[in-house]
């Protein structure tokens, strides 16, 4: 038989070298003279969402526009994207972040400076509010990815992530002895940005 799959959702990911020390330390000093924003953070510091213009993180945003820009040519956009937002979080041990989606942009992503494999998978949900109806029983095994109706992943320091800004995710609770510190950050297509 013939078989296409048709409204995939894609998570794209690339591991870069960047200095995360340096990283780690300026965001760490910042989150002790500033006590950030309260959004979809728990028990965890979450920055003021204009990082992208610290100098000292121009390496990282150079980063993140080469790979939005290959997110782009993989996603038939026929404009530059625009990084609209990004901002540091620190979730200590017991920290989380509740399920949400990201409002007025298009792509968003998360870039990993300090995270021990246990200090929190990231969470995807299946988008396909519909697909939900029908939970049909499958084979013992594991089940092909595409069937999936939840991802996880696990935060690997130096990697980028960029999914859809509509895609429902969370980062489960760090259960490591040590901090976890991530960039979050917001992307749209460049004439949204009005
Ligand atoms: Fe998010």
């Amino acid at each position: 038989m013939i078989k296409e799959q048709f409204f995939p959702t894609t998570i794209y990911a690339k591991d870069v070298k960047l200095d995360n020390q340096l990283f780690a330390n300026e965001i760490v000093e910042w989150s002790k003279r500033d006590p950030g924003l309260k959004k979809t953070n728990r028990n965890g510091w979450h920055s003021t969402t204009q990082m992208h213009k610290v100098p000292i993180f121009k390496p990282l945003v150079n980063e993140l526009f080469k790979m939005q820009n290959e997110v782009f040519q993989e996603e038939w956009l026929d404009r530059e994207p625009i990084l609209l937002n990004m901002w540091a979080n620190i979730n200590p041990p017991g920290g989380y972040n509740a399920p949400h989606i990201h409002p007025n942009s298009h792509f968003s992503g998360v870039y990993y400076i300090k995270a021990l494999q246990n200090s929190g998978q990231i969470v995807f949900n299946e988008p396909r509010s519909v697909a939900h109806m029908v939970m049909p029983t499958r084979k013992k095994g594991e089940t092909p990815k595409h069937l999936w109706k939840e991802v996880h992943l696990h935060p690997v320091e130096g990697r980028i992530i960029i999914f859809p800004a509509w895609l429902w995710h969370c980062v489960e609770p760090n259960k490591s002895n040590d901090i976890r510190i991530s960039v979050s950050f917001n992307f749209l297509q460049k004439g949204f940005d009005v």
